[in-house]
């Protein structure tokens, strides 16, 4: 894959070391719900090491007075693809309690691989904010892009995507056609298969995440 500007693919023994798990088939739903939260709470302390909005405030030591930068309260909005972006959610409120929650559902068509959108649901004044679309897979693309330009219809400019597992195929796409948008993936798999799963991959995430097969 060519090299993007706005990706960054995670390369650290620890979240290799967690996919590796989440990989395996023999892993129960309970654990590998619990990874998905673990691996998503280790990128997002990486991913909003640039372009989290800061306010400056003073602070009282028990010796002095001194600035400080915290968290602007409120700037971040996390937005799960539904719906297993839903299981990346509470690893990105470990860090971020107060963050709101925006909801996009689609479902790729299995014939012709294209997502449908069927559910949308944003906070009010999304278009200020820190924008974290949460999705542990990226393997076409398309479901990636079309969230984006759903947001950036919206009115969104500050987007981030969060996803565990991408294909180059997919990462590619993403990365082109929204040059202004960070993405962050732990690890980039070899190819997508003839029905459009990621390989290695890890099969169906959502199907794992929530038991339904
Ligand atoms: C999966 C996954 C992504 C999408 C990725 O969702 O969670 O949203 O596929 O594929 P793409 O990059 O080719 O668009 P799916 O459509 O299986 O729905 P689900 O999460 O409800 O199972
Ligand atoms: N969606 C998944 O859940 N897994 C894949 O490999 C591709 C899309």
């Amino acid at each position: 894959m060519k090299d993007y500007k706005n990706v960054v693919i995670f390369d650290h023994p620890l979240i290799r070391h967690k996919i590796a798990i989440l990989r395996d088939e023999r892993t129960s739903m309970k654990e590998f719900r619990e990874l998905v939260e673990e691996i998503t709470t280790l990128m997002t302390y990486e991913s909003l090491k640039e372009g989290i909005p800061t306010t400056e405030i003073e602070v009282k030591t028990p010796l002095e007075v001194c600035k400080q930068t915290v968290i602007t309260d409120g700037s971040i909005v996390i937005v799960p693809i539904l719906r297993a972006g839903l299981g990346m959610v509470n690893g990105v409120h470990v860090l971020f309690p107060s963050a709101r929650v925006g909801h996009i559902g689609m479902c790729r068509n299995e014939e012709t691989l294209k997502p449908d959108t069927y559910y949308c649901k944003l906070p009010a004044g999304i278009e200020d904010k820190l924008v974290i679309i949460v999705d542990p897979m990226l393997a076409t693309g398309g479901s990636a892009c079309d969230a984006i330009q759903l947001l950036k219809d919206k009115g969104c400019k500050h987007i981030k995507l969060m996803s565990i597992i991408g294909a180059p195929e997919g990462v590619s796409k993403v990365a082109e056609a929204h040059p202004d948008v960070n993405i962050y993936v732990s690890t980039l798999d070899r190819c997508l298969n003839e029905h459009g799963y990621i390989l290695p991959g890890l099969g169906d995430a959502g199907d794992r995440l929530f038991g339904t097969k």
